[in-house]
């Protein structure tokens, strides 16, 4: 597969990541139990795993290695696992509506880091610029 099919491929499904995380906390803040759709339950995480997969894919044929030449590289990846944990906490884990409130608008903060760290290319993100 071609390079640019690739990224817009990994940055479509960036956005459709976000995009399904925005609408299962609109749903889940107030109450974790409202969402019972199950293609909401199922398809963020599959979602989420060709996001990675296409990631993976770029970083090696781009030979960027996160240890080495694209320490960029590395604060996507510990960003996504900060991403996961804490979007889990807010629309499952999170014990309270403030909480789950909070837990959403830091993922979403999370997300904005890890966007801009891959356009700058740099761990410092949007403040590179
Ligand atoms: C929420 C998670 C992620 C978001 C929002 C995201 C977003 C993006 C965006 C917007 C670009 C295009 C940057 C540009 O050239 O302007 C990109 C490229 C890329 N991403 Fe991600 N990404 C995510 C996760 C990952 C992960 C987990 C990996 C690796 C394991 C990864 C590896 C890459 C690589 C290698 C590129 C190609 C950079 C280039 O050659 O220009 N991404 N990503």
């Amino acid at each position: 597969m071609s390079y640019m099919a690739l990224k817009h491929a990994h940055m479509m499904f960036a956005l459709i990541s976000i995009v399904l995380f925005m609408l299962r906390a609109w749903i889940a803040v107030p109450s974790p139990a409202r969402i019972k759709s199950k293609v909401l339950k199922v398809l963020p995480h599959i979602i989420d795993t060709l996001l990675l997969i296409l990631g993976v894919w770029l970083a090696v044929m781009m030979k960027y290695n996160p240890m080495g030449n694209s320490p960029w590289l590395a604060a996507k990846i510990i960003g996504l696992v900060l991403y996961i944990i804490v979007g889990t906490i807010a629309i499952k884990r999170g014990k309270t509506a403030r909480q789950r409130l909070i837990a959403t608008l830091a993922a979403i903060v999370i997300f904005a880091y890890i966007y801009g760290a891959a356009v700058t290319k740099s761990p410092l993100s949007w403040l590179y610029l």
